[in-house]
């Protein structure tokens, strides 16, 4: 299944609870949304005040992604707040196992993001233990980039190795995916999609969203 994921980062934040809800009947299936401290990423964003009054206004799956250093500190904060999945970066702390594994303690879904400059290879001892890879497609820290092509192929070598040894996991891609290049996607073998701009920037999101869909169909996974 394709799982669509507005970053709500590309929102008009002084409407943000009306901009949610339109992507909410737009069909979008999750709301990502990007947690960013000023440390690990050069930009800063927000924290659990703004997810925990979002809580209260949408149903839709809360994909946080921490851009946070040492981000084990604060996983309670997200927790209580109302995330549903929490995605920690390996780079941005020199434990990644002890902070997936206090995500896990919450009974909440666990994932492990790598930026581009990353190997894949560092996500594989994770994979049977994180219920999603966030595969970066966009350097860390700004919405509205450009898709790095060269990430697919990580995608695609993640994608390979956890269908050989039967390792179900979601794989997402996010930063620059457009409705034009969400099948290079999606054929490398992702299936979860955050689109920030392309969605939240656009007057008719519905389409947006359902030509991502299209697509996405028409290009699956071949190996
Ligand atoms: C970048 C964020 C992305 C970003 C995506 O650090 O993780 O989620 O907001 O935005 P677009 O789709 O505009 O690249
Ligand atoms: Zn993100």
């Amino acid at each position: 299944m394709i799982y669509i994921a507005p970053s709500i980062l590309a929102a008009d934040f002084s409407n943000l609870a009306q901009d949610v809800e339109r992507v909410e009947t737009a069909g979008a299936n999750y709301l990502h949304l990007d947690v960013m401290d000023g440390m690990f990423v050069p930009n800063i964003s927000f924290g659990p005040p703004v997810i925990s009054s979002l809580r209260k206004n949408t149903k839709l799956f809360f994909d946080v992604h921490l851009m946070i250093k040492n981000p084990q500190r604060y996983i309670e904060d997200f927790v209580r707040a109302g995330a549903d999945n929490i995605t920690i970066h390996y780079e941005s702390t020199t434990r990644p196992l002890e902070a997936l594994q206090k995500i896990k303690e919450y009974d909440m879904r666990a994932s492990i993001a790598i930026s581009p400059s990353t190997p894949y290879g560092v996500v594989l001892p994770f994979l049977e233990m994180v219920d999603m890879v966030l595969v970066m497609t966009v350097e860390p820290g700004f919405g509205g980039q450009s898709l790095i092509l060269e990430t697919l192929s990580k995608v695609q070598a993640i994608r390979k190795f956890a269908n050989e040894r039967g390792i179900n996991v979601d794989i997402q891609v996010d930063g620059g995916v457009t409705p034009e290049n969400v099948a290079l996607a999606t054929a490398a073998g992702a299936n979860v999609i955050v689109a920030g701009s392309a969605i939240f920037k656009s007057k008719t999101p519905k389409k947006v969203i359902a030509q991502m869909r299209e697509e996405a169909a028409a290009h699956p996974f071949i190996g």
